[in-house]
């Protein structure tokens, strides 16, 4: 029969947790507080794009439904899991307003309750919920952190084949509890305190960005030297001490998690009296390799003023349609600045009332017909046969800055095209010329 779940929240996080709930046997009810997205899950259709969530919700059935109500998703609940946005503030500081006011809204929870925290909370919250639930009288509802480590695209996957379970509990009772929820996923238990559990998820995330800027810079280097980054961290990679993962070089992190986990971490710790000092390298690296694909449409066209650039790939990463910090953001808006005529494709991304003044492609094609470049934004996989003549045709210029390697550049340059990655400067035709404002193209014809 399973457990009665109420999870608060239909976002990424409250959906698959709910939706992976469901498919291990317990009845979920999900309550959001936005009357479209709970009449579009009612009608089986998930708002936002998620591989395999629709089929998952599809084969539970009734073990999972929605409601607007509250009531209606405490009744007979002996788990509350808080899955609501933490966004980040203008300071970098978490909002935690939208988890306070489930919070205060808590009433009516029968004797040995657990709530639940999946959002990602500075550490110390934990700490401040159960003081503020015991001063509401509320000390008979037990509190548990149990971070989501889901990433977006392969969410599904990530909640029913975790690498592990992380349970921090003031009560040992309500962690086997949760724990107990887990039942039939085949993954270690780490079983801890309510603070180490929030920090947990805080630095696994901002150590895999620490990762990615790294990769990044060593790209950069190689760039200099005449290395290529892939092999470079394959190489690196296979050492099992470091292993292959988050190692892929490209134009930065984005998502709703690592800009705004590693900027929680940060202030934290500074509030906390520590300077972290490696993680203001880690978010400056990210910044600026963004704009680093400014400078390599530099090299090889000059100044961009009237260029037009096809920006293929909006997403902040393949396989969603999630804009949340996504580079392709800072890229548009440095490439107006620039003055070049900005055009965009994206398989599923509606950034329509994020970006102004480019145009919308709805296919690679159109976007790239008579520009002067196409850069690669977001690693979709359709990106990957580029260099094909019906693109190089079509090109005014045939150039593509591939901002997340995943153009072979031996197909590109014997296409036709001229290719530029990110830290693959040894397999650029271009490679190494000095910057100016002269386009470098004109004088180097691209091998047929
Ligand atoms: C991440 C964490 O992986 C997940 O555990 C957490 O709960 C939420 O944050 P997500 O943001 O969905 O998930 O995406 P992820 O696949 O981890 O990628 C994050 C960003 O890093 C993307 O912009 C991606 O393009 C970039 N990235 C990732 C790289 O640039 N290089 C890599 O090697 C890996």
């Amino acid at each position: 029969m399973g457990e009665r779940i109420a999870v608060f929240g239909a976002g990424y996080a409250g959906l698959v947790t709910a939706a992976g709930f469901a498919d291990l046997g317990h009845q979920v009810v999900v309550r959001d507080v936005v009357p479209e997205k709970v009449d579009a899950l009612r009608a089986g259709r998930v708002p936002f794009h998620e591989p395999g969530l629709e089929e998952v919700i599809a084969r539970v059935g009734d073990r999972l439904r929605f409601t607007l109500d509250y009531q209606e998703a405490v009744e007979g609940a002996r788990f509350v899991f808080v899955c609501v946005g933490t966004p980040a503030t203008y300071s970098g500081d978490a909002d935690l307003s939208a988890v306070w006011t489930v919070l205060d809204e808590l009433r009516d929870l029968a004797d040995g309750a657990v709530v639940v925290m999946k959002s990602t909370v500075p550490v110390g919250t934990g700490d401040t919920v159960r003081a503020a639930l015991d001063a509401r009288g509320l000390t008979h509802i037990g509190y548990v952190s149990n971070p989501e480590f889901l990433a977006e695209g392969s969410a599904v996957k990530d909640f029913l084949e975790p690498d592990r379970i992380v349970i921090g509990s003031f009560q040992e009772a309500d962690g086997d509890a949760v724990e107990r929820l887990h039942d039939g996923l085949d993954a270690p238990s780490v079983r801890t305190d309510v603070p180490s559990a929030e920090m947990v998820k805080l630095a696994a995330n901002a150590y895999l960005g620490t990762r990615i800027s790294f990769i990044n810079e060593i790209a950069n280097v190689c760039e200099l030297v005449g290395a290529d980054v892939e092999t470079v961290a394959w190489g690196m990679g296979l050492d099992s001490r470091i292993g292959t993962r988050y190692l892929q070089a490209g134009i930065g992190f984005g998502g709703s998690c690592f800009p705004k986990d590693i900027s929680f971490l940060k202030l934290l710790a500074g509030n906390s009296g520590y300077h972290f000092q490696l993680l203001n390298s880690v978010i400056e690296v990210n910044e600026l390799q963004k704009r680093r694909v400014v400078s390599k449409l530099q090299k090889h066209l000059g100044s961009l003023r009237g260029k037009t650039i096809a920006l293929l790939g909006l997403a902040f990463k393949a396989n969603t349609d999630d804009m949340r910090e996504a580079p392709s953001i800072v890229l548009a808006s440095r490439l107006l600045a620039e003055g070049a005529d900005v055009r965009t494709w994206d398989p599923v991304a509606d950034a329509s009332s994020i970006l102004r003044g480019v145009t919308f492609a709805e296919t690679v094609l159109e976007a790239v017909r008579d520009a002067d470049a196409a850069v690669v934004v977001t690693g979709w996989d359709e990106l990957r046969d580029l260099p094909r003549a019906e693109i190089r045709d079509a090109m005014r210029v045939p150039l593509i800055v591939d901002g997340r390697n995943v153009v072979d550049p031996g197909a590109a340059r014997s296409a036709g095209f001229t290719y530029e990655g990110i830290g693959r400067a040894s397999t650029s035709p271009l490679a190494g010329l000095p910057e100016t404002d002269e386009p470098a193209i004109a004088e180097h014809s691209p091998e047929a």
